[in-house]
């Protein structure tokens, strides 16, 4: 089976090889999956530039994909052979991601795929709509007002998507004009240009009597921006802080009665994921979703794929393996 590998982590052009490995086998509970299109994600690139002790002998990276099943081990109903999936979690724990033509993996991990959804967007589900599907199960329940920052990234987009088919008003925000044009294609009720002298104005403005919940993707960089826009009892959702963080504003925090819940997806316990996978079929079966721009590369250019990425490529790049 051809594969992108790396045995040290370091940068992209240096670390990664395409290589030949042995067909991987299903074991007891696994399935194995031909892949057609593996997603990158920024974890990928994240978890490859960085140093980690717990490092194998060998890393085929990526965790999401998509493709069609063509081998089950033992205990998992064979009738599951030839199912379209997408494929979620795929190098969590493990040394074998997506970034190859085939994976094993748990069988619950392989999500069978509406016949209306294509490949290529099964490869664009795993960790942005299951990042999404959680932070929305941890906000108001009721459908009520929702911040969403970021709103042309994978997980806002996401995000946004979600939040309106679970009847939310959504509003989102984003840094360019052409940005915004994306945004916009995922449903949100408005779209702010966030690094703007107007933004203070217009966030109070369609914040009305208050935010019931924000899901952010830079949670210390924006938070005193809204702050004083939340309900009482509002919830944030920080799934990322990338950069140094602004000191959040407890004190105003505390007088909102606000919640603040912090997550990662590779490490949330089964039934949360569970309860994610749930939430995106459910999704999956509203019917034809759109997509960010999609941008393909070959699996032999998987570096460059995750150069791009790192680079902050506006939609996503999905690594074509057939
Ligand atoms: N906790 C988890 O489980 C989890 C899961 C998935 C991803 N993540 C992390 O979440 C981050 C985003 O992932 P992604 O896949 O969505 O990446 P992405 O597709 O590159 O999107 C990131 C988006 O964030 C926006 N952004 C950056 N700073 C912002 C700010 N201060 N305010 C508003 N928007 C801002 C950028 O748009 P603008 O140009 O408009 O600013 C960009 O569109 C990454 O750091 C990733 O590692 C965490």
């Amino acid at each position: 089976v051809q594969a992108i590998t790396y045995r040290t982590c370091g940068s992209a052009l240096k670390v990664l090889s395409l290589e030949a490995l042995p067909d991987p086998l299903p074991e007891a509970g696994e399935v194995r999956v031909r892949l057609h299109y593996s997603g990158v994600n920024p974890t990928d690139w994240k978890r490859r530039a960085t140093e980690d002790p717990r490092f194998g002998e060998i890393q085929v990276p990526h965790q999401d994909g998509s493709g069609a099943i063509d081998l089950v081990g033992p205990g998992v109903d064979p009738s599951r052979v030839g199912e379209r999936v997408w494929v979620y979690h795929a190098s969590t724990g493990r040394a074998y991601g997506t970034a190859a033509e085939l994976v094993c993996l748990p069988s619950s991990q392989a999500v069978r795929l509406p016949d209306h959804t294509s490949l290529q967007q099964g490869a664009t589900l795993g960790i942005p709509y299951l990042t999404a599907a959680h932070a929305l199960a941890a906000v108001h329940s009721a459908p009520g007002r929702i911040l969403v920052p970021g709103g042309a990234g994978a997980v806002g987009y996401a995000t946004v998507q979600m939040a309106r088919r679970l009847g939310h008003e959504v509003v989102t925000t984003v840094s360019t004009d052409a940005k915004a044009d994306i945004a916009v294609t995922a449903g949100p009720d408005h779209v702010l240009r966030y690094m703007t002298d107007e933004y203070p104005a217009r966030l109070a403005e369609v914040a009305g009597d208050g935010f019931d919940g924000v899901i952010d993707v830079d949670m210390g960089a924006n938070v005193s921006s809204y702050a004083p826009l939340l309900k009482p009892g509002a919830h944030i959702v920080c799934y990322a802080s990338d950069d140094a963080p602004d000191p959040i504003p407890s004190r105003l925090l505390m007088f909102r009665n606000a919640h603040i819940d912090f997550f990662v997806v590779y490490q949330l316990p089964e039934d949360a994921i569970r309860h994610a996978v749930d939430m995106v079929e459910h999704l999956l079966a509203t019917g034809d979703l759109p997509m960010l721009p999609i941008h393909e590369y070959r699996l032999e250019d998987t570096a460059k794929a995750h150069d791009h990425v790192q680079a902050g490529l506006v939609g996503r790049a999905l690594i074509r393996i057939d």
